[in-house]
């Protein structure tokens, strides 16, 4: 077996929630990273990169932009894996429109897997993607689920939901174009680059970022008694019939099993626990029995959407995390960066 010591890829969005996590697990393993991030005079996302053990030796980092896409070629050449994690949001300040930003998301996933085949040395893409773009709803808003999610569902890009905030709306509407767009690649004649695409279910656990990343919060929003982010889980419930929810050593795990198998090309669900509004308040109440969730942030009693996540499995990867680690683990997170008082202030 080649020692993955003399090993490259490139993971663009190195210094988010789950690139930081999954650059320190590459080094770890031996390989050499190219990470992509927006500004290399940030010191505090350059710093933490370049404080992970190995990061002297194995890791480099380029500066790239989804909206200057070309950027990211030079971050791409000669390594033999590249993971597509980088991908904006829409925030209150953002200058871009809604449609400006899904065609620069899908347009960013273009140019990376052209400047994969031109490379002429990477084997394999995996995109990171969002169980968001694999809604089982059948009618447009009327809550009519498919028996289970699969690989097969794919979101309606002209869905309306009561839930659906514009900036998730937005969101998913680019990540399924997106994810399209990259496998699309699968198909292409003469085309030897191999495309994965992971959608994952909600990412909690511990973090290697000062702050609590925006997936956790959203994950404790009935403890913490944030309306704003129960607003992401309530339109999850809704465009998903459940809330898919996976352990960030997971992700990072089946990211880095992606690449370590010979010959892979595909979707496949990551997502290790699937549970309702209802049952993870339930679970916060009986377990964090301090903290008080109040009746707003109980949902409605329903039956979960089974998710079939078989694909993965039968490949060969284990998950090592269950519901009951993804939320314990994301409770000592929100603990540790705000204080177990500022954490659950707003419920005492
Ligand atoms: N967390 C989840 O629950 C979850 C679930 C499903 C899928 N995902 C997917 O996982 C990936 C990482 O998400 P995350 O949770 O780690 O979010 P995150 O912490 O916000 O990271 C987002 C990353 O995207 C980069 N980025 C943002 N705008 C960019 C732009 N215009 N050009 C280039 N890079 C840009 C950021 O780079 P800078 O560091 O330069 O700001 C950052 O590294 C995303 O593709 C997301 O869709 C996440």
């Amino acid at each position: 077996m080649e020692k993955q010591a003399t090993r490259k890829v490139c993971v663009t969005g190195g210094a988010g929630y789950l690139g930081s996590w999954l650059v320190k697990k590459l080094l770890d393993k031996g390989y050499t990273v190219h990470a992509t991030l927006r500004n290399l005079e940030d010191k505090t996302k350059v710093g933490l990169l370049k404080s992970l053990p190995g990061a002297d030796s194995k890791l480099v980092l380029f500066q790239a932009d989804i909206y200057n896409p070309d950027e990211f070629k030079h971050a791409i050449q000669g390594c033999e894996f590249v993971f597509h994690m980088a991908t904006p949001q829409q925030t209150p300040g953002s200058t871009q429109t809604s449609q400006e930003m899904i065609e620069a998301v899908v347009s960013g996933v273009r140019s990376i897997a052209e400047s994969c085949i031109q490379s002429a040395t990477v084997k394999r893409l995996i995109y990171t993607a969002t169980s968001l773009a694999a809604s089982p709803i059948t009618k447009d808003g009327k809550l009519d689920f498919k028996s289970n999610i699969n690989e097969l569902c794919w979101t309606p890009v002209d869905i309306t939901l009561t839930h659906g905030l514009d900036y998730i709306m937005t969101y998913t509407i680019s990540k399924t174009l997106a994810e399209k767009e990259a496998l699309s690649y699968n198909d292409k004649p003469n085309c030897k680059l191999e495309v994965v695409s992971l959608p994952l279910g909600l990412v909690g656990g511990e973090t290697l970022l000062s702050y609590v990343p925006l997936s956790v919060q959203v994950m404790l929003s009935q403890l913490i008694g944030n309306s704003e982010t129960f607003k992401a889980l309530q339109f999850q419930q809704q465009l998903l019939g459940s809330i898919l929810m996976v352990h960030i050593d997971d992700v990072c795990d089946a990211h880095i099993f992606c690449i370590e198998k010979p010959s892979m090309r595909g979707r496949f669900f990551c997502a290790a626990a699937n549970s309702t509004i209802t049952e993870i308040a339930t679970y916060f109440r009986l377990n964090y029995p301090q903290y008080q969730i109040t009746e707003e942030f109980m949902g409605e009693e329903m039956e979960a959407i089974s998710c079939d996540r078989s694909k993965l499995v039968k490949m060969g990867f284990e998950y090592k995390y269950d519901m009951k680690n993804i939320l314990d683990d994301g409770v000592k997170c929100g603990s540790r960066l705000l204080g177990a008082d500022h954490v659950f202030m707003i419920n005492q």
